[in-house]
């Protein structure tokens, strides 16, 4: 039903439609199955099996270079895979991973110039009582909603921006929340208190790619791409 009122008024992403209007995106888990990747003669993957549960947190580790931002850009499908496939299984029933569950935290957030609210919603109708929860649960409430963003983000600090990004995420309910080095330019005290919410949001699968962890510990599973057995054992 819900779907077929977003045809009719024309909803490319029925997801953030009035932002409370939530579609069920939940599914049993995230299939990767032998998946194979070579860039020119470099292999990156071959024959890679994992399977994520939703809702959980896993981190994508390895060198530079190594093929973990080849990874998140596989499941988002920004680029293909040569061999293998990457979908989800819900209900019991394997299908494609639907787009709009997708969300990708980036190092460099884009931002517009204008206010934080149209950051937020890019011109879709949400309930000002939803904008500022979220403000609240990104731990950017310092900023009003009329805040005006200027020189493409220069009035705001990099965690301001990855904040205000992963509100953006979140308000459209994504369950796979891909993120890859937020924290590279953060300092350590910023990098703590990102991973520290993202790491206490509920009911979305992470997965984040990172290269120096203080804590692995709270992640529910770990990549570690091209060491040493990384071809013989996937
Ligand atoms: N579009 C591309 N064409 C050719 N080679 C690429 C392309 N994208 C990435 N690579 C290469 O694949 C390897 C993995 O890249 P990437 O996934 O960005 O690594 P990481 O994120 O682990 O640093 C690197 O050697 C990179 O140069
Ligand atoms: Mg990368």
């Amino acid at each position: 039903m819900f779907d077929l009122l977003c045809i009719k008024i024309g909803t490319a992403d029925n997801s953030s439609w009035k932002g409370n209007l939530k579609e069920n995106k939940t599914f049993d888990y995230l299939d990767i199955s032998n998946l194979s990747k070579n860039f020119e003669d470099k292999t990156i993957f071959k024959n890679f099996n994992k399977k994520i549960p939703f809702g959980s947190k896993v981190l994508v580790t390895g060198e530079s270079g190594s093929g973990k931002s080849t990874l998140l850009k596989m499941i988002s499908q920004e680029i293909s895979m040569d061999y293998g496939e990457i979908s989800i299984v819900k209900n019991g029933k394997k299908i494609e991973i639907p787009m709009r569950y997708i969300g990708f935290v980036s190092q460099e957030p884009f931002v517009f110039n204008g206010s934080i609210m149209y950051n937020l919603t890019l011109g879709r109708d949400y309930e000002e009582k939803i904008l500022k929860d979220m403000l609240k649960k990104v731990n950017l409430e310092e900023l009003n909603l009329d805040y005006l963003i200027q020189n493409n983000g220069e009035n705001l600090s990099g965690g301001q921006k990855i904040r205000l990004e992963l509100a953006r995420v979140l308000l459209r309910s994504k369950s796979i929340i891909l993120v890859d080095e937020v924290t590279a330019s953060l300092d350590k005290k910023n990098s703590k208190k990102i991973r520290d919410l993202i790491y206490s949001l509920n009911g979305v699968t992470i997965i984040e790619v990172a290269h120096h962890i203080d804590d692995e510990s709270r992640y529910d599973d770990i990549i570690t791409i091209g060491k040493e057995d990384w071809y013989e054992n996937h």
